[in-house]
């Protein structure tokens, strides 16, 4: 299932894409020379954004998307409304297997995942398409889990 087209409205899309985008340009990805922003919108309507930060041991460099929800976390943010990704790629770039459970634990099944390029908005996803019965918090036994 794709994301329909109406939810971000429109200004809050062109507001993630700047971000990330912004953000993207700061990368620091000298060893795959692939820089990725990432922008989330949050339950409070604000945007958080990262980018990809690798490292010279290369297992520890981490992905846009991780940047962008520790800095929703670190704002006192616990929702992610809408997610985009860019990256300048031939195919449009979507987040990778550890990232869609790390937006998973933000996220509902119809939150919209948006892949875009330098030009723009190039495809959109639901989250449920992307990682499909996924594993989350309601999994966990409710003595685990205060973040139900
Ligand atoms: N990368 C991201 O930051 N997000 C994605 O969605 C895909 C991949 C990064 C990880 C690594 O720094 C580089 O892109 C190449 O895989």
């Amino acid at each position: 299932m794709t994301a329909s087209g109406d939810f971000p409205a429109s200004h809050d899309l062109d507001a993630l894409f700047a971000a990330a985008s912004a953000v993207r340009a700061r990368a620091h990805a000298p060893y795959s020379g692939f820089a990725v922003g990432a922008a989330l919108l949050d339950d409070a309507g604000r945007i958080h954004a990262g980018c990809n930060v690798e490292n010279a041991a290369y297992p520890v460099g981490t992905c846009a998307e991780a940047g962008a929800i520790a800095a929703m976390i670190a704002s006192g943010g616990r929702r992610i409304r809408a997610i985009l990704i860019t990256a300048d790629s031939p195919a449009p770039v979507t987040p990778c297997g550890a990232c869609r459970q790390r937006i998973r634990e933000f996220a509902g099944p119809d939150t919209p995942i948006l892949a875009a390029g330098p030009a723009g908005l190039r495809a959109r996803f639901t989250f449920e398409a992307l990682l499909p019965a996924s594993f989350g918090p309601d999994h966990l036994p409710e003595h685990i889990v205060d973040a139900k």
